[in-house]
């Protein structure tokens, strides 16, 4: 008997009568030295309940590689909930969607072309078993039924927005049950149309995931499930951004009073996010709806614990409403953490880019990153023009997903597939020009029918309509900064090539901060060899957040990867994050 049941109209958790007040926080968006802060704030707040997704593509990189250290310690941060009182929901996908690289499928499945995502696929489930073969044994222990914190598990994400293979989900339940996970189980769907029919499993709980229009999402969910606990399986309090997009706010008045209406109605809740953390690294995916977009670095999410872990509007509103329903702790609202104080960091040393790829695939035709084995990052593609003048090169497919171009060295332009861009005129010097294209993963779609599309050069290239041919493609994953980059004294204080670019700073006691790079153009960041992710003059982000851990007291490392070019070797340590400007 699992220790959270239902009854025609509610949980019971040992017997008694139980209400989830739950908050989303994935671990793997927050430094694992700030687990246990952001789950005391969580309990705080009145929550009594955290829920995780399980990125699938960190924790097998490669198939049959389990990793589940550091920022992918998911016993510890299970343990550290325990620790503070809190039940968990894990929700281990396979697909978790959550605005992540691939939705967390990893970018090794779709090496089978034919392989159908999502779907009985034999090819599909037997990875998925092999995986949770994997990972669930570590995970027993914290299951409630062997003492554990973990309450619940969810079956896949709101499958019923993408497919209605049944067998599938029934697939999926027989996986975790036959693997030891005895505790109750649950959907989640979007409340509109066909999902609540399609993406829900006879005996599953069904939960609906939703922000507004709570009235009309619980009438939809109960006209689906008539008997059962009501779940509101993802309250939207806030959204996410795209590059190039606005950012998003709500306003917490109006949050708070959709919170009030749920509990009110006798809900249970998972506020999504209560804490959205940041996409470190190469993780945050893409929509493509009618065209491609990429996620920005940060995953604040307006939450009510903003990206630094400061408790803002939402943190006090929704902590007020959660007293109205539930007991709150007695305890003071926790103060924001210290920042540390404003400084500008010289980028005083540089090391160009291009010269580090190494290891050509030689081919009449481009290879694509996938097929060349890449995860994530950068793939360079390099020949030689026949002729000179002007003409039109042509990338057939488009590029996945930004391509820069440049002719014996010289930049000439940039094709992005966010703009279905896939011709560029090229003035080519003389012949025998060496052709070179760098392609940025910007991130996989995470939602839709284009979860596993393609990276890089996606198809042949054509000169003026004659093929270009003889091309040599290569894999720059660039996890870190290679150890061959050759790092010199900065000559000039502006450059205009591909480049990394390093500097030191003084920290006296290390603490939040966020970094600035005004007058830089478009590439990545890291400190202390911590990869905070990508930045983009775009915007609507202005800022990336660097983690107080991140940093030690004395001398610290900072490299940035510059993609275009800088006016400035400064980059600028601030003590408050811009997101940009918000929507209206
Ligand atoms: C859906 C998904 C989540 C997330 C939100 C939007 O509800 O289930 O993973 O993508 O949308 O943030």
């Amino acid at each position: 008997m699992p220790a959270l049941t239902t009854t025609p109209d509610g949980f019971l958790l040992h017997g008694e009568p139980f209400r989830i007040l739950s908050g989303a926080l994935h671990y793997f968006r927050v430094h694992p030295d700030q687990w246990a802060d952001r789950l005391r704030k969580a309990r705080l707040m009145g929550l009594n309940t955290v829920e995780t997704y399980i990125p699938w593509n960190l924790h097998e990189p490669e198939p049959g590689t389990l990793v589940l250290d550091g920022l992918l310690d998911l016993p510890r941060f299970l343990r550290l909930a325990a620790a503070e009182g809190l039940h968990v929901l894990l929700r281990p996908g396979p697909f978790i969607c959550a605005e992540w690289d691939g939705g967390g499928l990893p970018h090794w499945l779709t090496t089978d072309p034919g392989i159908r995502l999502r779907t009985s696929d034999p090819r599909f489930t037997e990875v998925v078993d092999r995986y949770l073969d994997l990972l669930l044994p570590p995970l027993l222990p914290y299951l409630a039924a062997s003492g554990g914190p973990v309450i619940a598990v969810q079956v896949e994400n709101e499958y019923g927005a993408y497919g209605d293979d049944i067998a599938y989900l029934e697939h999926l339940e027989r996986s975790l049950r036959s693997r030891g996970v005895g505790e109750l189980l649950f959907t989640c769907d979007q409340t509109d149309g066909d999902h609540l029919k399609n993406g829900v499993l006879p005996g599953v709980l069904a939960t609906g995931t939703f922000g507004s229009r709570v009235d009309r999402s619980l009438a939809r969910l109960r006209e689906a499930q008539p008997e059962g606990p009501l779940m509101c399986g993802e309250f939207w309090i806030g959204w996410f951004d795209h590059w190039g997009g606005p950012h998003h706010g709500r306003d917490a008045a109006d949050a708070a009073a959709d919170l009030d209406r749920l509990l009110a109605a006798g809900a249970s809740v998972n506020i999504y996010m209560f804490h959205g953390g940041t996409n470190f690294g190469r993780t945050n995916g893409a929509n493509h709806h009618h065209t491609y977009v990429p996620t920005v670095t940060s995953y604040d999410y307006d939450a009510p614990l903003t990206e630094s872990g400061d408790p803002g509007p939402k943190y006090h509103a929704f902590r007020e409403v959660i007293a109205r329903h539930a007991p709150v702790p007695d305890e003071p609202v926790p103060a924001p953490s210290p920042k540390l104080p404003p400084a500008t960091v010289r980028l005083t040393h540089r090391a160009p880019l291009l010269p580090l790829a190494d290891r050509p695939v030689h081919a009449p035709d481009p290879r694509s990153a996938d097929d060349l084995g890449l995860r994530a990052g950068y793939t360079l593609y390099r020949t030689t023009a026949p002729a000179a003048g002007t003409g039109l090169l042509h990338f057939t497919g488009g590029v996945g997903d930004r391509a820069q171009v440049f002719l014996d060295g010289a930049p000439a332009g940039v094709l992005e597939r966010e703009r279905r861009e896939e011709t560029l005129p090229v003035r080519v010097p003389r012949a025998g020009a060496v052709v070179e294209v760098l392609v940025e993963n910007m991130g996989r779609v995470n939602y839709g029918p284009r979860i596993g599309a393609a990276k890089g050069l996606l198809g042949p290239v054509t000169l003026d309509g004659a093929p270009l041919r003889g091309w040599d493609s290569y894999a720059l994953p660039l996890d870190d900064v290679p150890a061959t980059a050759r790092f010199a004294p900065a000559a000039t204080p502006a450059c205009a090539e591909p480049a990394f670019h390093r500097g030191t700073f003084e920290v006296t006691t290390p603490a939040d901060t966020f970094l600035s790079l005004p007058g830089w153009t478009k590439g990545e960041a890291w400190v202390n060899g911590f990869h905070l992710g990508r930045y983009w003059n775009r915007g609507p982000q202005r800022t990336l957040y660097v983690p107080g851990p991140a940093l030690r007291p004395g001398t610290n490392d900072l490299v940035l990867l510059e993609l275009h070019g800088t006016i400035t070797p400064e980059a600028h340590l601030t003590d408050a994050p811009d997101l940009g400007p918000a929507a209206s």
